[in-house]
Parts: structure tokens; C-alpha cells; sequence
């Protein structure tokens, strides 16, 4: 069997609609093997779809056929650490062990930049999907066809804080909730910071991610979905954060923590339980500047 590492991922970083996502230090892993069956189990326990609507089995089977070869069937054993329906970026990480996983099988035919275009056809969006292949923070441009992608490592003194509710938010019904059409200075006040957030996060203007991460196009709308949002906004900004924003579709909110702010994890518990949000799990994390690799 071969085994995959695949990062977790967080999207948007606020004003980057479906454009920004950068790559996180911990992990789906995923062993597979050719096997003339679907034989698909969890090493955790965790209910998964064990027949052909498997995420991972479903992105496989594409990657086969491109390469015009039948997928016989495969063994499938995943190790789920990143939550899912989280904002986390659960989906794309089966979908891209999958990817990876078949195209090592079958001695690598695809190209890493065939892998980013196909997982965005699959996912229908690159910011999540990009960054978990590629690791760093990936900038992209999908254009229906092909994702026109930066991948940038990112060395900084930055944690990045997820704190988790104890609740799922389903990205079709993020994605329901947003306006079919935004004014003319919505966009341009997103453009603006979706801009601003990585030519400051690369330079080390921490300063400006606080104006970097606010939005028009999907933070409004979602927060209405994750009650005690703006709570948790004001926890984070009160005890220093850098900046704030929904992780993907939600409903993870994560802060942007300088690593000298020793304790912001453990004052955000606390403050999160003294405000009575309870069921939270609040962990910090660097970014992952590596990518998927076959372990
Ligand atoms: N950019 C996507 C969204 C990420 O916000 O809906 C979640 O898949």
C-alpha cells in the first residue's frame, strides 16, 4: 500500500473569494492500493462512504480514466484528522489523495500542474484544493479549464489559530446564502484586500491583514449561518490577533496570531467559555509549505 499525507487547507483568508488558500500543518492520510473490488475502511472509526461515492474513490477513478486506463477497483484505509463540513478543507483533501494517490500508482503520467486543474473541474472552485496539493499560499485563477496558479512559501513568525464550533456547515449551503451579483464598490473593496493580504502577509506587514481579511462577498452572509461569529471575532482582536476571518465556507473562524502571543490559544478558550460558547476546540498551527507527498 501507499500512503499519502494531505494538508488540511483554509480558504478565502477573507477578501480572496475562491482566489487565496494557504496549506496547514496537520494532516489526512490516506494508504491505497489496486485491488479488484472497492474495499474502502477508516483506521479511525469515522463513518465514511465505503461504496463508488467515496470522495477519494471517485477522484481516482477520474484520474484512471484521463489516462485511459479502467480502474480495476481499490483498497482504501484513510486516517481522517481534518473535521469535516468544517471550512477546513476536508473535501479537497480526499479529492487530492485521490488525484496523487492514482497518479503514483500508475508511475506518475500526470503533471503536478494536470493534478491542480483537474482537482479545481472536480471541486468547482482551486482555493482549497491548490494549496493542498502545493502547500504555502497559493493564489489562483480558475478559468473553467485550467487553474492559473503562484504558489508562495511562507516563512513567517505567524501561528494560525482554528477555532472549531462543535457544529457542521455544509459549503452548498454557504455557497446558497451569498447575492448573485455585488455593486461595483463591493468588488473593488474586495479586490483591494484580497491584493493587500498577500503582498502583506509575504512582506511582513502584519499590520495591515486586520483591514486585509474584511470582505463583501461571503463574510456578511455566512456569519448569519455561525451564530456567535462576531463574538469570536472580537475574542480574537481583543487578545491581539492579527486579523480574522471565516475559514472557507465556514464555520471555522480563524485568527492570524503572532508567535510571541504566547498564550493566545489558551486566553481564547478561556474567554470562549467564560462568554458561555462552550464545545469550541481552539488548536494553533504553522503553515504547511510543503504540499501532498506520498509518505
Ligand atoms: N471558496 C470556497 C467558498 C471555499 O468559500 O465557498 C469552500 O469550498
Amino acid at each position: 500500500m501507499i500512503k499519502i499525507q494531505v494538508p488540511a487547507t483554509s480558504a478565502n483568508l477573507g477578501a480572496g473569494f475562491d482566489a487565496l488558500g494557504l496549506a496547514l500543518g496537520f494532516y489526512n492520510f490516506v494508504e491505497m492500493e489496486e485491488s479488484d473490488r472497492i474495499d474502502i475502511s477508516s483506521a479511525d472509526g469515522l463513518d465514511i462512504p465505503k461504496d463508488e461515492n467515496n470522495m477519494i474513490y471517485v477522484a481516482a477513478r477520474d484520474l484512471y480514466e484521463v489516462c485511459g486506463r479502467k480502474m480495476p477497483g481499490m483498497k482504501i484505509v484513510q486516517t481522517n484528522n481534518i473535521p469535516m463540513a468544517r471550512g477546513l478543507g476536508s473535501s479537497s483533501a480526499c479529492i487530492v489523495a485521490g488525484l496523487a494517490g492514482a497518479n503514483h500508482l500508475l508511475g506518475n503520467p500526470l503533471t503536478q500542474d494536470d493534478l491542480v486543474d483537474l482537482a479545481a473541474q472536480i471541486e468547482g472552485h482551486p482555493d482549497n484544493t491548490a494549496p493542498a496539493l502545493l502547500g504555502g499560499i497559493v493564489t489562483a485563477v480558475f478559468d473553467g479549464r485550467k487553474v492559473h496558479w503562484v504558489k508562495q512559501e511562507v516563512y513567517t513568525k505567524l501561528r494560525f489559530v482554528t477555532i472549531i464550533p462543535d457544529f457542521e456547515l455544509k459549503t452548498e449551503k454557504a455557497r446558497a446564502c451569498l447575492p448573485s451579483q455585488v455593486s461595483h464598490k463591493d468588488a473593488v473593496y474586495n479586490l483591494s484586500r484580497a491584493a493587500l493580504f498577500s503582498a502583506s502577509l509575504l512582506t511582513g506587514k502584519f499590520e495591515n491583514l486586520r483591514t486585509a481579511v474584511h470582505d463583501r462577498l461571503h463574510q456578511p452572509y455566512r456569519m448569519e449561518l455561525i451564530p456567535h461569529c462576531r463574538e469570536v471575532f472580537d475574542i480574537a482582536y481583543t487578545h491581539g490577533a492579527y486579523g480574522a476571518y471565516i475559514s472557507g465556507a465556514g464555520p471555522t473562524i480563524m485568527a492570524i496570531v503572532d508567535e510571541d502571543n504566547t498564550y493566545f490559544t489558551g486566553k481564547m478558550k478561556f474567554s470562549l467559555e467564560n462568554a458561555g460558547i462552550k464545545g469550541w476546540q481552539v488548536h494553533d498551527f504553522h503553515i504547511d509549505n510543503e504540499g501532498t507527498r506520498i509518505v
